[in-house]
């Protein structure tokens, strides 16, 4: 049977929880639907929707519509009940509130993370000519681990990854940015990673976890899941002492070889 639309947020939610990314409410998903999706979830809107206003508006993203986690949900919980853990948001005509249209039951909320989601989809619609559609959070611990060994230089953190693991610097040849630590769910750490996420495909939030970005889940998904085994590799290859790593000359090698451009900022040779 064909996996629909919700069917796919859905499962990405549990893989992540089954990684180990989602203690309690950690982490948040969302993914911007397109005309097709729209069709196939439309006779589940209700008649009269719920609105909501946001503390800023998203010029960009009017009419659109957004399949999002709930806030303080657990993402253990959403196959069990996709309707009260999930739902689906349109962006108002204003774009400073939502409409919610489906699922979020019983008075529940889009994750507190809403305006960074939002406006990493708001730059990435423009960065990649409107390829990105999913836009993801995660508290994984390696990569949590690994921002407290470094300063928050985006440039020292995509070098570890690029040698942590051969596979990285063909996966995100331009890198991976980093915020400082910040309040979580304000408009303030939404602004910072959204400055980043216009050059990166994904932002690390030092001492707390990462958001990444794709063209569809799978893409989402695994730039995550390379970020997060590398950050684990270096992690244990630094606690057993490095001697020597990837060198420059050879990231260039890969990068022909594959046909990826690497971030020049990025590189040492
Ligand atoms: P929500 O439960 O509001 O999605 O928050 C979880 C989280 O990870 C905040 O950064
Ligand atoms: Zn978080």
């Amino acid at each position: 049977m064909k996996e629909t639309v919700i069917d796919k947020f859905v499962r990405m939610c549990y893989d992540g929880f089954l990684q180990g990314w989602h203690e309690r409410n950690g982490g948040n998903l969302s993914y911007r639907l397109d005309e097709e999706d729209i069709k196939e979830v439309e006779k589940l809107f209700v008649k009269e929707a719920r609105h909501i206003e946001m503390p800023m508006a998203f010029e960009d993203l009017k009419g659109k519509y957004f399949l999002v986690t709930g806030s303080g949900k657990y993402m253990r919980n959403v196959p069990l009940a996709p309707e009260k853990n999930i739902g689906i948001i349109r962006i108002d005509d204003t774009g400073n509130g939502y409409d919610i249209l489906w699922g979020l039951e019983d008075g529940a909320k889009p994750t507190s993370e809403l305006p960074t989601h939002l406006l990493n989809h708001q730059v990435r619609y423009k960065a990649t000519c409107g390829n990105c559609k999913v836009v993801y959070h995660a508290h994984p611990a390696n990569i949590t681990a690994l921002s407290y060994t470094i300063e928050a230089d985006s440039k020292i953190l995509s070098r570890i990854l690029w040698q942590s693991e051969t596979e990285c610097a063909v996966v995100f040849p331009e890198g991976v940015g980093i915020v400082d630590w910040m309040v979580p769910g304000q408009v303030g750490i939404a602004r910072a990673t959204a400055k980043l996420i216009e050059k990166y495909s994904a932002v690390v939030w030092a001492f707390h976890g990462i958001f990444g970005t794709g063209f569809d889940f799978d893409e989402a998904f695994g730039l995550v899941h390379t970020i997060e085994k590398a950050s684990e590799i270096y992690l244990k290859a630094k606690s057993a002492g490095i001697v020597r790593t990837i060198t420059d000359s050879q990231l260039l090698e890969l990068a022909e070889a594959f046909n990826v451009k690497l971030n020049p900022e990025f590189l040492e040779v």
